[in-house]
């Protein structure tokens, strides 16, 4: 595990330094083309579009070249895109949000202006220093307002899948030292000079075997692979049992009863997200959070921990880790226009809730995750958070609007009969920006139709998937979507600065497209 998050720090730290260059590039001229969409472009440019020439396709275009011609929403979107000169790419129009979010302009101006005056080491006792300190300070303090917890519970990591990473490990390993007899002296000393107080976070002094056996971890069956993987792992190196708790296929959501049933006197660990990325549902977290804390209430060992990734909930609805019950919550920035860095939110890391760090150094974040902070990215992820707890609303009503007419005009331009929405479950409450279609026919798969698209952007699943060839997405069909419907499927998620006159662009396109492929 310990490799594989040293890749994942290494990605990041690479992936911030292009960041960086695109970052002071861009905060300059305010208008841009984000990297992702670039890649995106270069694959998903068609062959038939061979009349524009490739310097067209990176064409950068001004927000002044957007419609503006109706409503409320549209003013909205406006003034909303104002602030996103990277929505826009040539001629095509981004809609895949819930793989990666470009930088808000405000997040852009925080990262460059810690880049230039913040760039101190936060441990130095000088001034450049204490600059770097005091912005870490306020950042965390806005990430974790932003989750209505404390800046005290919040630790920086370098994104959402060492987050999931730590949640298991700090788990486990609380599990083991609480296992093994007599090893409370040596793991008080050797916690409490590494890692925060960890001694109310371990064993509590009993000397019996207080956790017989392995340990056993519950997850959903639509899990990110952040957890699903590292969770697959546990297994099948033989260090955990584990549960794969399936989603109704009725309402996409995990149900209560579904997860009790699934709890052993060994359970550990719940992990199971807020918001899945191809469907939008939302899981009952708080729900699920009660039930299990009644478990816990009747018995003592081991307690049962309960995680959620928030990845895909936070900046599209509200989200609050005392209303949910969490003891972790994982914080990816990229999901809400921050740059690629996140956090792990703990209800009181080392003290209420277990947290053994993965790596061992310099003692930075109190030994949970050691390291020189990224102090430039941890401001964005800052500024990132204050957005967000400024606008969610707007933010979260846009979205919704938009997704709506998007998914209106899809029923009125290809016909209801003709449109599969994987994103519709009774009962279940959805992400306002996620519309998981399919339109129905034999020669609609969904990676020919957008590899023939010449505007829309998007994917047919997760992003991390996208190598998959033409398998259907195995989160629909864990949802009860037909393997004919899931084949077709197409993720159009939209964003802040969406506008209705790229919803109608992009239905045109859809229309042109399927025109194309039923001749
Ligand atoms: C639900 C979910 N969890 C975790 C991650 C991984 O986050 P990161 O890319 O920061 O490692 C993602 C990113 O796609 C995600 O969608």
């Amino acid at each position: 595990m310990l490799y594989y998050t040293n890749i994942v720090s290494l990605w990041s730290t690479i992936t911030n330094i292009v960041y960086i260059i695109y970052v002071s590039i861009l905060s300059d001229c305010y208008c841009s083309v984000d990297l992702t969409c670039m890649s995106l472009l270069e694959t998903n440019t068609p062959s038939s579009s061979s009349s524009s020439s490739s310097s067209n396709q990176y064409q950068m275009i001004s927000h002044g070249q957007l419609d503006k011609s109706s409503g409320p929403v549209q003013a909205m979107a406006e003034r909303v895109s104002e602030r996103h000169p990277s929505q826009v790419t040539g001629d095509r129009i981004y809609l895949d949000y819930n793989a990666t979010t470009p930088l808000e302009p405000a997040v852009i101006q925080a990262v460059s202006e810690a880049l230039r005056e913040a760039w101190g080491n936060p441990s130095s006792n000088y001034i450049a220093g204490a600059k770097a300190k005091a912005l870490i300070s306020k950042a965390r303090d806005d990430v974790a307002t932003m989750v209505g917890g404390k800046a005290e519970d919040i630790v920086f990591t370098s994104g959402g899948t060492e987050a999931n990473n730590l949640v298991f490990h700090s788990v486990l390993e609380n599990f083991k030292r609480s296992s093994t007899a007599g090893d409370q002296s040596s793991t008080a000393g050797d916690q409490s000079s590494t890692a925060g107080d960890q001694s109310s976070g371990g064993p509590s002094g009993e000397t019996q075997n207080r956790n017989p056996g392995r340990p056993h971890i519950i997850i959903s069956n639509v899990e990110h692979d952040s957890v699903k993987l590292v969770a697959e792992n546990l297994q099948k190196t033989g260090q955990a049992e584990v549960t794969c708790v399936a989603v109704s296929m009725v309402t996409g959501r995990v149900e209560v009863e579904d997860l009790l049933v699934a709890v052993r006197p060994n359970t550990c660990l719940v992990s199971i997200m807020l918001a899945n990325n191809e469907t939008g549902v939302i899981m009952p977290i708080r729900e699920l959070c009660q039930r299990v804390n009644d478990v816990n209430k009747q018995r003592r060992h081991p307690r049962i921990l309960f995680h959620t990734d928030a990845a895909q909930a936070l900046g599209k609805i509200h989200v609050d880790v005392a209303d949910l019950g969490v003891d972790y919550l994982t914080i990816v920035g990229h999901k809400f226009y921050a740059p690629r860095i996140g956090a792990l939110y703990v209800r009181g890391p080392g003290s209420g809730t277990p947290l053994y760090p993965m790596f061992f150094g310099g003692g930075q974040e109190r030994n949970f995750r050691p390291g020189t902070e990224n102090t430039p990215m941890i401001a964005g992820l800052g500024k990132a958070a204050e957005l967000v707890t400024a606008n969610l609303h707007d933010y979260e009503n846009h979205m919704r609007t938009t997704r709506l007419y998007l998914e209106q005009r899809l029923k009125e331009v290809f016909g209801e009969e003709k449109v599969r929405f994987s994103s519709h479950f009774p009962g279940s409450e959805t992400l306002p920006n996620t519309c998981n279609f399919s339109i129905l026919g034999p020669h609609l798969r969904g990676r020919k139709v957008l590899s023939c698209c010449k505007t829309l952007l998007a994917s047919v699943g997760a992003a991390c998937h996208s190598d998959l060839g033409d398998r259907p997405s195995h989160i629909l069909l864990s949802c009860g979507v037909s393997p004919e419907v899931a084949a077709n499927a197409l993720r159009l998620s939209v964003g802040r600065a969406t506008s209705r006159a790229d919803v109608d662009a992009v239905v045109e396109d859809l229309r042109n497209t399927v025109r194309l492929l039923e001749s």
